[in-house]
């Protein structure tokens, strides 16, 4: 009896906050810490306005720098919130970014607008990388397009805009600019999102197809005819090439690598799942397809085996970039994990089923049994103990919890809870 005693109490002081609080009530905890944390991650000192920095670290790694990439993800986390109610913080913060945007988008670099990465203060990374990264001007263009349909909904006219776009070439406009480049070269070899392989990759393909799909759209709305023309030609081709990448009732991650590294044998990679919530409902393949389905347990089921952690905790798996992954040692990341968490969301709309909510929530307790009291949030946990590691504070980890529990929000509307 008394040994049962002292463990409980052991187990209440090691865990205080297992002990007392609610799922729910550590996600609205951590939902306002990541908001809190992430708007100190745009524009901080020592930086061009404008700049989002990956994270506030500067050595081992040094994530302080503007990646096209997390920018644009993290961007397009407030420009949902705008979409739904006014917020002048969160718009101030927007027009820094499309200006800091317009300002690299000027300067030379050595991939042009395929360059993955820029000084905070916006000028030119010249240092060894994998380079270019072509998901990067793809998801700039995509989230600005969508952001100028709303200002289009709320009354802006296409004239006052033609700093978004213009029908001219050479192309001078923000948004015209990355859609040239991406419908004249997406076919080339570039890097993966996780910038080590250079090939042809399911997320760039995605998130490229995406941005020509919405943005012959938008073109049309600007008189821009032969362009929206050349646009939707270049999505058509650009979705079937990524037929290709579905194998043995799954999606694989890279076709014809020409670089980089090589020992990806599974070719599973998380980033699939990323892409179809990168790109929203409309994309090229539905997010309830079954070779999706098929990847993620996959995934799971690898990730199981690798990280040992994972035998301890919750039910839920922590998840990784890839199985074979060596960066920081290959460990379970934030992000990933959180984006199972947020495909069950979405699928709990989408069919309306409890089970869908209770894998979400599932998940997200193992990001909460790994969780800092601060609501801090790296990249990693380290796959044996659970630590974070890797950049801390990354901006893209704290957006990746925040877009899961708005659409945890839409699920439980959904599901009358
Ligand atoms: C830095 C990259 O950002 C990361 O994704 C990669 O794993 C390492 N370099 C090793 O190439
Ligand atoms: C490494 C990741 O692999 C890459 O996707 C990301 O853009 C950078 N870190 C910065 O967060």
């Amino acid at each position: 009896m008394k040994n049962i005693l002292s463990l409980l109490l052991a187990l209440s002081l090691m865990s205080p906050a297992l002990a007392q609080e609610t799922l729910e009530e550590w996600m609205d905890k951590q939902e306002s810490a990541s908001w809190t944390k992430l708007l100190a991650n745009l524009s901080p000192a020592d930086t061009r306005q404008g700049a989002v920095i990956a994270s506030p670290q500067r050595r081992d790694p040094d994530y302080f720098f503007h990646w096209v990439r997390d920018a644009a993800l993290v961007m397009d986390v407030l420009m949902e919130e705008v979409r739904v109610t006014p917020a002048p913080l969160l718009t101030k913060h927007i027009n820094q970014y499309v200006d800091f945007s317009h300002y690299i988008q000027d300067i030379h670099t050595l991939t042009g607008l395929g360059e993955p990465k820029y000084h905070v203060d916006g000028s030119s990374f010249t240092g060894p990388w994998g380079r270019p990264q072509n998901d990067s001007p793809a998801l700039r263009a995509l989230y600005l397009v969508r952001h100028v349909q709303d200002l289009i909904a709320k009354g802006a006219t296409p004239a006052s805009l033609a700093r978004f776009y213009k029908a001219e070439l050479p192309a001078t406009s923000l948004i015209k600019r990355d859609l040239e480049y991406v419908s004249h070269h997406w076919w080339e070899p570039s890097f993966d999102l996780w910038e080590e392989n250079k090939g042809q990759h399911f997320y760039t393909l995605m998130v490229s197809r995406q941005a020509l799909v919405e943005g012959a759209v938008l073109a049309r709305k600007f008189n821009d005819n032969a362009a929206a023309d050349h646009y939707s030609w270049q999505a058509v081709l650009v979705e079937d090439r990524l037929k290709d990448f579905a194998k043995n009732g799954h999606f694989v991650t890279t076709l014809d690598r020409v670089e980089g590294i090589d020992y990806k044998y599974s070719n599973l990679d998380t980033c699939i799942l990323l892409a179809f919530l990168h790109v929203g409902e409309n994309g090229a393949f539905k997010l309830t397809d079954p070779r999706l389905a098929k990847t993620v347990q996959l995934l799971e089921m690898a990730f199981n085996r690798v990280y040992p952690l994972n035998q301890r905790g919750t039910v839920a798996v922590a998840l990784g970039r890839y199985p074979e992954d060596t960066y920081y040692g290959g460990n379970p990341w934030i992000l990933t994990t959180m984006a199972v968490a947020e495909y069950h969301y979405r699928l709990a709309r989408l069919n309306g089923k409890m089970k869908h909510m209770n894998l979400g929530d599932a998940y997200t307790d193992r990001v909460r049994f790994h969780s800092r009291a601060d609501g801090a949030m790296a990249e990693q946990w380290d796959r044996h103990t659970g630590y974070h590691i890797s950049a801390d504070e990354l901006t893209w980890s704290h957006a990746s919890f925040i877009t899961a529990m708005r659409e945890r929000r839409k699920a439980m509307k959904k599901l009358r809870l």
